[in-house]
């Protein structure tokens, strides 16, 4: 076959690929949203498809039903949908009660993010964190300013906000004209069209009203005089104080570009993703530790991000979900799995559609894959189909809740260590092991990661354990250039230090002021709130 012609078929699917996320808090709009984006990609057909899901974690969360005795996250973990000749992935970012270490894993997989901004509550704490995790890689952020139809924040306090509390530039693409019950719709500030909002809205094709000169008079009787003067006055105040749209500096996540519309009245949602598809990077290289891996290379490789257990008790299996970052796949392929120095044939892979899952027969990088296993697969395994690589940027994150492991049957502690070294790599939990004593202390970033830990380890290791709050709420891995001085550091602070599941030195305390206590102490030890999965040394 000619190999040049395989670069460009494989160039030319890369371009159509967008893979992203959604960051918010909780009610934000993020269900509401996904929503519309699959009923735009004509994804799902009604409006409740997705809410429906909703439900039933809602339901989940709120005792222990046979998917949470299991440990399963019913999720939809990742929603692939066409849009305009793209295809677009969108993963799951769970964040209600089933907030987890695999939201912010999740955001170590994508190219991009959508951020929602409740209009009346400005930035939020959840918000504040994922962002956080988006910053370490730079992720271009898209914001869309969700919930016009009701009284909210003043358009320009809530870029204060948002460049106050997140540090990334607003640039507005679109204006909201009054909000609440005096909301009329949005001025495309680009294409200098006026979209008019009636209540459960359905986008045209061809645009809004065209209104290249806001002195047109036609602009008083579509709106209101009053609202025509007061937008003619923010558009110009936004002309005079904000920087214009830089793709640049979105590309690098120093810029966002701002939308507003009201979700659950599809309304500004196109305009979201029209310009999303036009904007969104392709899936780009990525780093593994010896070289950086361009998504042109036509050697396959990729990685495992996430790790879902299976609904079906009779069949341990796993599915892990692995990001494709070169070359392509094919069905049957076989890789190495270069963690266990082992070849494995790729032959029954799943892709997820919006709604279900089918057989994968090829899939290119952007694309996420997910591979059946029994354990063999754990986070952050890289798969080539020839050289050794590593990729990066997959970390552990620092929990943020601590328990004590009560084990109920003290025959059964060889079970319990099994079964936590296996959960931990599989990211559902992480395990810490003071340096004195021989308690195990567990660690969350999301409280329902404990109980689901207590009920796989009950389901699938026989153990039964129960958890214990214990006084400590920050955890930060810890390195020094200096053997000495972390000598030094370890002797004088031994009741504070623990190792993880990999052996790496961790500091726990009860407070962030403990830890910054701590950090003043000794200067020349790093905290660190990431931790690079089985880096090797
Ligand atoms: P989430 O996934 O981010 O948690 O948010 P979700 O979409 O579930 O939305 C949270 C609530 O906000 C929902 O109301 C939803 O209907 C509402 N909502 C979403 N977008 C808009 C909007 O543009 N305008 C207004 N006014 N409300 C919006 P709920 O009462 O919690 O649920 P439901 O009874 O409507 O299902």
């Amino acid at each position: 076959m000619n190999t040049e012609n395989i670069d460009k078929l494989l160039l030319k699917e890369i371009r159509k690929r967008r893979t992203f996320a959604i960051i918010s808090h909780p009610d934000a709009g993020k269900t509401t949203l996904t929503e519309k984006l699959l009923l735009f990609g004509g994804a799902i057909q009604q409006a409740g498809a997705v809410k429906s899901k909703k439900i039933a974690r809602a339901a989940t969360s709120d005792f222990l039903s046979i998917e949470q005795e299991r440990g399963i996250s019913v999720s939809s973990s990742v929603m692939k949908f066409n849009y305009q000749g793209y295809e677009i992935n969108l993963l799951d970012t769970p964040g209600h009660k089933d907030f987890s270490e695999d939201t912010y894993r999740v955001l170590t997989a994508v190219d991009c993010a959508v951020m929602i901004i409740d209009s009346a509550k400005g930035v939020e704490p959840q918000t504040q964190k994922l962002m956080e995790v988006c910053r370490m890689r730079n992720t271009p952020i898209i914001t869309f300013i969700n919930k016009l139809d009701r009284e909210g924040l003043e358009p320009l306090d809530i870029f204060e906000d948002i460049e106050d509390k997140l540090q990334i530039e607003c640039v507005p693409l679109t204006w909201p004209i009054g909000m609440g019950k005096r909301f009329k719709g949005v001025y495309n500030l680009e294409k200098k069209e006026l979209g008019l909002f009636s209540p459960g809205y359905s986008p045209k094709d061809d645009g809004g009203i065209l209104i290249k000169d806001l002195d047109d008079i036609r602009l008083n009787g579509l709106i209101s005089e009053s609202q025509a003067e007061q937008l003619r006055e923010d558009v110009e105040l936004i002309d005079g104080a904000s920087d214009p749209f830089d793709l640049d500096l979105y590309l690098n996540g120093t810029q966002t570009p701002v939308f507003f519309g009201s979700a659950i009245n599809n309304f500004g949602v196109k305009e979201m993703l029209d310009a999303f598809v036009q904007i969104a990077p392709v899936p780009g290289k990525r780093t593994a530790l010896s070289r950086d891996v361009e998504p042109t290379e036509t050697a396959f490789s990729g990685f495992t991000f996430k790790i879902q257990a299976n609904m079906d008790p009779d069949h341990r299996d796993r599915i892990a979900f692995f990001r494709i970052c070169s070359g392509k796949f094919v069905k049957g392929m076989k890789v190495m799995h270069h963690r266990l120095g082992k070849e494995i044939k790729l032959s029954n892979a799943t892709i997820f559609m919006a709604r279900e899952r089918s057989n994968v027969e090829e899939a290119y990088p952007g694309d996420i894959i997910g591979i059946h296993n029994h354990g063999t697969i754990k986070i952050g395994d890289t798969f080539t189909t020839k050289e050794k690589l590593k990729f990066l940027g997959i970390p552990s994150f620092a929990p943020e809740h601590f328990r004590r492991v009560i084990l109920k049957d003290p025959m059964k502690a060889k079970s319990l260590q099994k079964g936590l070294v296996q959960l931990s790599e599989e990211g559902t939990i992480q395990v810490f092991r003071p340096l004195i004593g021989n308690m195990m202390i567990l660690g969350a970033v999301g409280v329902l990661q404990f109980d689901v830990t207590m009920a796989r380890l009950k389901a699938e290791y026989k153990v039964n354990a129960t958890h214990e709050i214990v006084d400590l709420s920050v955890a930060r891995w810890v390195s020094c250039d200096d053997e000495k001085k972390m000598k030094t550091f370890k002797q004088r602070n031994e009741s504070s230090l623990a190792l993880d599941s990999e052996g790496c030195l961790t500091f726990l305390t009860t407070s962030e002021y403990q830890l910054g206590f701590a950090m003043e102490a000794w200067p020349d030890i790093v905290f660190h709130k990431t931790r690079e999965i089985s880096r090797p040394a």
